[in-house]
């Protein structure tokens, strides 16, 4: 590995832009990496997030802008010069080479050339963190999916790079092996200190294994933060919707001062919302989307049950229920806010039974609990 300094953004994206012909695949992107950071590439399919990782890897480069690594301008250095690898969506393993042929390919293009104790120290030393010990002599025909993802690892760790960029890595796993692989990728990551670049259109895949998600939208940088950020503070609706599940509901802000914010939903009803600590005060007339997450939603058969603080109560209809383990789901309906998600604690069910399906309930949630997006954005 080469030297790292870990106060330098280990990759640093200055106005970056790219285009193919009209294509806009990336728009004035700002980015820096932190050394050993797990961060994340989030959106929805064509939004430039393979992109992004080509660029750092040197297999595009920039339109316009300035790509860094450790702080050197890398704009036209080609991606075998690049202290950087990458393991692509389809492994694009050699299927007539065995694993350890496999993994060993690339130290064996070197130059000035390794020795063979050294090659064969280092695809050991790879095998071992991916756990596929002794399976040198494998073809790849005879691995399961997962164990091929683990050799496309070995073979991009193998050459020591100071960045992993991994490109929807486990999209072609099936579910369970996929969480089984988000939690060893997750425990690889810190064991071997690289800094790890993924990308996925998978919100619980970036949102479980990264230390920052960078969510993205046609080419651009939408908000860059720790999963709870996103999910506590999301600048917009995208965001906000793109993590986790919410309720929204569009509205004019009418007033505000004293911490709170007096709102007009286009539904009729008005309510008020707190202001949050280092949240945006909405100019009055402003128009905006009020989120509401399902967990922020109190239930309750008996109005005498409703929390005394709550910001409104409306009386609506469960028109189904998801029992989740810990949670119930509940989808409801109101005249006005039509369809929404309630996710009710089991706490409540130990108090009331579970509410029954076209049963009448009230729902109600605090000041506190809901969040004024501006939707201008
Ligand atoms: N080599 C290319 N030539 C032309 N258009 C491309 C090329 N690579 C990507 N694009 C376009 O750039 C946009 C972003 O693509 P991509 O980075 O692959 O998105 P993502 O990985 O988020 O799905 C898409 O509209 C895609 O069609
Ligand atoms: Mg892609």
């Amino acid at each position: 590995m080469g030297s790292s300094d870990p106060l330098q953004p280990v990759v640093s994206f200055n106005g970056v832009s790219k285009f193919f012909g009209d294509i806009v695949a990336a728009k004035d992107l700002n980015l820096e990496v932190q050394s050993g950071e797990f961060l994340s590439f989030l959106g929805p399919s064509g939004c430039g997030k393979t992109t992004m990782l080509r660029m750092i890897a040197g297999f595009e480069q920039p339109t316009e802008g300035d790509v860094y690594l450790q702080g050197n301008r890398v704009n036209g250095v080609p991606a075998y010069k690049r202290p950087v690898n990458m393991v692509f969506q389809h492994y694009a393993l050699f299927p007539h080479l065995d694993i350890e042929r496999n993994v060993a390919y690339g130290l064996k293009q070197a130059s000035p050339r390794l020795s063979q104790t050294l090659i064969k120290e280092r695809v050991d030393d790879a095998l071992n963190l991916v756990q596929l010990d002794g399976y040198h002599r494998r073809r790849i025909w005879e691995l399961s999916g997962g164990q091929q993802q683990r050799v496309a690892l070995a073979r991009a760790l193998v050459n020591k790079p100071q960045v992993l960029l991994l490109d929807e890595p486990l999209a072609a796993l099936d579910r369970k092996l996929r969480r089984e692989m988000q939690i060893e990728l997750q425990n690889l990551q810190r064991n071997v200190g690289i800094t790890f670049v993924l990308v996925t259109h998978d919100q619980e895949e970036a949102l479980s294994m990264s230390d920052r998600v960078c969510i993205m939208r046609e080419g651009e940088i939408v908000q860059v933060g720790s999963p709870r950020e996103l999910y506590d503070k999301p600048l917009n609706r995208y965001v906000a919707d793109f993590v986790g599940k919410s309720n929204f509901f569009d509205g004019i802000v009418e007033s505000s001062g004293d911490g709170r914010q007096a709102v007009k939903l286009d539904n009729g009803h008005s309510l008020d919302v707190d202001v949050h600590a280092n949240g945006k005060l909405m100019a009055s007339s402003q128009r905006i989307t009020l989120s509401i997450r399902p967990e922020q939603i109190v239930l309750a058969r008996d109005a005498a049950r409703l929390p005394e603080d709550a910001a409104i109560v409306i009386e609506a209809e469960v028109r189904n229920r998801i029992f989740l383990g810990e949670h119930t789901e509940y989808l409801l309906h109101e005249g006005a806010f039509g369809e929404f998600l309630a996710l009710a604690p089991r706490q409540v069910e130990a108090n009331e039974s579970p509410f029954e399906v076209n049963e009448k309930i009230y729902v109600c949630w605090s000041r506190a609990a809901a969040l004024l997006l501006d939707n201008r954005m």
